[in-house]
């Protein structure tokens, strides 16, 4: 049996706690409680472990109260659903009953503008329709091209590298990541604005996090050191992409050559497209949810590969014989069934987007418990795909349940699922699957001497603290 994961955030199910009933009487200021969950005390107290270390303490609340926990915060009520029946009903079942209008999303949208991933259900309802385009079949087709040109640059580090050198495998995923969605949203012809654009709004994202980690936040107009990194990067992404939509407008492609001229040339029945700033909008967002989690599900895809030798070993002998050492095709997606159950049972232990919330228009009741309307609802794929109702072994890792169809794909959801489901989630899963088994059929990837999976922690994805140093070795 494949090792377990070593991370401090999942500990065993065994300890899982079925639900108990809500103390009689309790209630935050007037909110009735309807689900059982930690006193107002109790989470005063765990306020610095809440900080440091948020998706731990969901894991601990979870285990201790049951499949939905209320916490106690009067406005709005705050539950943690990880009910499986419930938390389809959120997404799929109910879906249309619940919004993204979450600090999350409101967060998150101090970067992407009003994109398709925050935006609530009428403007997304309009939106969502003119992005579609930009994922169609071509894109995918010229996806591969980027892939395997950041797959070479990788090559070349690699190679050049002295014997037992160890290398940061999730920079290298990073950097990887960035050039592909970079390429395929403005073509291989990378302008200085495209460069200073990613740059910009990865540093936007930092303050972004960085805020949600402190309890109080002074509103943007104060002068704060982050609120004017955030502001500059901000301007810095307006800039870049006004004068890289400019250039393009003025010299419209006669056939779209990528990302950008699609969501451009986009129109609906009316012959209405996206005005300029909803295509800032999607292009921000497009880096923001199309760079981190695909590098995130890669670098923990080899440190699982790193700590199951033989899967990877499974891995090379797929990519030798169906690679054999060429550059991979579109066709090859479809023959690489190994390479796709790894990328999935990575996706299940470390999903890359391990928070979804959504807040309840109207009341509903999940996992036998009563939700009021205007309740945040907190879901983890994370916590989810843990679940021992729904996953054997929960913690080991074995990419033969992906293979064997014993998988439970309705509580697996680490691209979300139902109306708001990702839309890059095949582009996700085109690069991430060819990306592994052309690296597996080069090199081969181990710990160092001591070296064990990294700690976890959870930021907009989930990162490997310390990074993941490996050592490389040449198979050819
Ligand atoms: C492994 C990689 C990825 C993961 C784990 C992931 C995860 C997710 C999740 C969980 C959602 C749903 C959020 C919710 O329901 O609140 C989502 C939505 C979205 N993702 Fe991804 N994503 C990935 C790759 C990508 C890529 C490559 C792109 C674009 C290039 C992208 C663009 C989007 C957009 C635009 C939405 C909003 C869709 C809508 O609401 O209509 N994602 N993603």
């Amino acid at each position: 049996m494949p090792t377990a994961t070593s991370d401090d955030t999942s500990r065993p199910m065994s300890e899982h706690r079925p639900a108990s009933d809500p103390e009689p009487g309790r209630a935050f200021l007037g909110t009735p409680a309807t689900a059982p969950g930690p006193l107002g005390p109790q989470m005063l107290r765990a306020f610095s472990a809440i900080r440091a270390n948020p998706l731990e303490y969901l894991s601990t609340v979870w285990q201790e109260y049951g499949d939905v926990v209320q916490f106690p915060i009067p406005r709005p009520p705050s539950y943690l659903v990880n009910d499986p029946d419930g938390v389809r009903r959120v997404l799929v079942g109910n879906g249309r009953a619940y919004g993204k209008s979450t600090i999350q999303y409101r967060s998150l949208s101090l970067v992407t503008g009003e994109g398709l991933l925050v935006a609530d259900t009428e403007p997304w309802r309009r939106q969502r329709p003119l992005v579609q385009p930009a994922f169609h079949h071509e894109t995918l087709d010229h996806l591969v091209g980027h892939v395997d040109t950041a797959v070479q640059r990788i090559f070349a580090d690699w190679e050049g590298l002295p014997p037992g050198a160890a290398v940061d495998v999730d920079a290298a995923m990073m950097h990887g990541a960035l050039e592909v969605v970079g390429h395929a949203l403005f073509g291989t012809d990378l302008s200085a604005d495209a460069a200073r654009l990613a740059t910009a709004t990865l540093a936007a994202l930092d303050v972004v996090v960085a805020r949600a980690r402190v309890p109080v936040t002074p509103p943007g107009w104060v002068p704060t050191p982050a609120n004017r990194k955030l502001q500059g990067a901000v301007r810095e992404l307006d800039d870049a992409v006004r004068r890289m939509m400019t250039a393009r407008r003025r010299e419209p492609a006669e056939v779209p050559k990528d990302m950008l001229d699609l969501l451009l040339a986009s129109h609906d029945d009316t012959g209405a497209g996206l005005t300029s700033s909803e295509v800032r909008d999607q292009v921000v967002t497009f880096i923001v949810a199309g760079h981190e989690t695909v590098a995130s599900a890669l670098t923990w895809a080899w440190a699982l590969l790193g700590a199951n030798p033989q899967v990877q070993r499974d891995l090379q002998d797929e990519s030798d014989s169906v690679l054999g050492g060429r550059p991979a095709t579109f066709s090859d997606y479809g023959r690489l069934p190994l390479a796709r159950a790894v990328f999935d049972e990575s996706l299940r232990l470390y999903p890359p987007a391990w928070l979804i919330t959504r807040r309840s228009r109207e009341a509903d009741v999940l996992g036998g418990r009563e939700i009021p309307a205007g309740s945040l609802i907190i879901l983890s794929p994370w916590l989810l795909h843990r679940h021992p109702a729904v996953w054997a072994d929960p913690e080991s890792f074995t990419p033969d349940r992906f293979l064997s169809g014993r998988a439970d794909r309705t509580a697996f959801i680490p691209f979300g699922a139902g109306l708001r489901q990702c839309i890059g989630k095949d582009f996700a899963y085109v690069e991430g699957v060819l990306m592994l088994s052309s690296i597996a059929g080069r090199f081969h990837l181990s710990f160092p001497e001591g070296g064990r999976l990294p700690r976890a922690e959870p930021l907009v994805t989930v990162r490997p603290v310390g990074g993941l140093p490996m050592l490389v070795t040449n198979r050819t």
